[in-house]
């Protein structure tokens, strides 16, 4: 969508800040031993007592009410009997309908202890994320957006996973501009508008080049021992910078 006034921008704002603070809940709430789908359940009652409805349910049907993703697995992962054990790594990614405006975050972090490879993937993506953020404003080409995660990955030693874009989000999920790549793409000629609204959310990998289907029609993985990190957060392009909704401090 693109924000007209500042009842709209007030509005995505608290879906922002909503989605926001249910991931953050959550990252908190993790312990070892949990079930992911005991995770899930906390993550739907704390959207359901803000007023928020789970966007990849309302969207796609997704059995879930957030996407739980551990170890290989890189996204869109279904929340079930795994049980969550020391050292997995794990992405959560919240994203709700909150008084009609979509949001939509994520963040990866790990059940202690952590390691310096996973350390490292995190910091690097939430680079990633941040060197992007300062490519944003109005008139600026959006393939600036991949430029700068490839920067990134680049002086990390580390892959993006190339087949997972950021994406328009606001009056649906997953809305124009589509395919924001991760990567540069330099035959992508599109603009950032002021008050468009959209995600960023790299995918750092040590091994994975391609986020692949596991065969239970959502969860998408990547290759055996591989460590991935993905970060999101949903914004609206200003003249000199990004307004950014799903802001609280980062989940590490
Ligand atoms: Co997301
Ligand atoms: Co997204």
């Amino acid at each position: 969508m693109t924000i007209h006034s500042q009842e709209q921008l007030e509005g995505l704002q608290h879906a922002g800040r909503t989605v926001a603070e249910v991931l953050r809940r959550m990252a908190e709430a993790i312990e070892p031993g949990m079930r992911t789908d005991e995770l899930d359940a906390l993550g739907e009652r704390w959207l359901a007592e803000a007023g928020a409805e789970p966007a990849p349910r309302l969207t796609y049907g997704f059995p879930g009410a957030t996407c739980i993703s551990v170890g290989e697995e890189i996204a869109h992962g279904i929340p079930g009997a795994r049980v969550l054990r020391a050292g997995d790594m794990v992405n959560i990614d919240v994203s709700a309908r909150v008084g009609g405006y979509f949001a939509d975050t994520g963040a990866s972090t790990v059940v202690p202890p952590d390691s310096t490879l996973k350390r490292r993937v995190r910091h690097a993506t939430r680079a990633a994320l941040d060197a992007a953020l300062a490519e944003v404003r109005a008139g600026a080409r959006l393939n600036r957006i991949g430029h700068a995660i490839e920067r990134v990955a680049r002086s990390s030693g580390l892959r993006i996973v190339r087949n997972l874009c950021s994406h328009g989000v606001g009056a649906a999920l997953h809305e124009e501009p589509t395919e924001i790549t991760g990567y540069h793409e330099p035959r992508d000629r599109r603009l950032m508008r002021a008050g468009q609204v959209f995600t960023i959310e790299p995918f750092l990998s040590t091994k994975a080049r391609e986020a692949v289907d596991t065969g239970d029609g959502w969860t998408l993985a990547g290759p055996a021992g591989s460590v991935t990190a993905q970060y999101e957060h949903t914004l609206v392009v200003g003249r000199h910078g990004p307004i950014v909704v799903t802001d609280l401090g980062w989940v590490h």
